[in-house]
């Protein structure tokens, strides 16, 4: 089994990359994780695009090449990063046939406020949903996410590393036991 990571921070030592790091590792023994690199290289959307530029085309088939795909967002005022959301407005295309379509996907997200991206988290299920991906009910909110991670890595707060663990267990149960849609 193929899991595809996305983080929605471009940022260098963004918190939220940790927290899909430190997601990788919860996930059972077998189970492959590949962290997504090209998302500051995915051009503006534009529907009248003729061709999809090799970048898309390469995201498009690393999803379809996963089994599931977890997604670690931040908040942007309320919401999620323009760069997140235009990478996947080009992977909603061609729609309802798209990468995402029934495609076990689970939300995480992590922001220096107190509420841990919890508005986005719901943002970017929405998303999601909408483009016909199989997206858990499920959110893991890291707040204060400067003071959250150890120096190994890991979580400070053990229940929310426990619940993160719970969360990724699922989406590989997701793999293994679909719901029917
Ligand atoms: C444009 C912008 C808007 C932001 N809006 C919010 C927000 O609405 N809620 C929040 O909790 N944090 C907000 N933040 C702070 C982010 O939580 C913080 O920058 C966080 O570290 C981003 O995640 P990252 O570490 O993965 O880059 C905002 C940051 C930026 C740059």
């Amino acid at each position: 089994m193929r899991v595809l990571g996305i983080s929605g921070s471009l940022r260098a030592g963004s918190y939220n990359r940790q927290l899909l790091e430190l997601a990788g590792k919860l996930l059972p023994e077998g189970v492959e994780f590949e962290v997504y690199d090209r998302l500051a290289d995915i051009p503006p959307y534009r529907e009248d695009a003729v061709d999809a530029p090799e970048v898309v085309a390469d995201l498009r088939n690393r999803v379809s090449a996963s089994d599931a795909v977890l997604i670690a967002t931040p908040e942007y005022n309320g919401s999620i990063p323009g760069q997140l959301k235009n990478a996947l407005d080009w992977a909603s295309r061609p729609f309802p046939d798209n990468s995402f379509k029934g495609r076990p996907t689970a939300v995480i997200g992590a922001s220096v406020g107190l509420y841990g991206a919890i508005w986005s988290q719901a943002e970017l299920r929405k998303v999601l949903g909408l483009m016909g991906a199989a997206v858990l009910d499920e959110e893991l909110p890291v707040g204060q996410a400067d003071q959250a991670f150890g120096a190994d890595g890991g979580l400070s707060d053990t229940d929310g590393e426990a619940a993160l663990s719970a969360l990724v267990s699922k989406l590989v149960d997701a793999v293994r036991a679909p719901t029917a849609p």
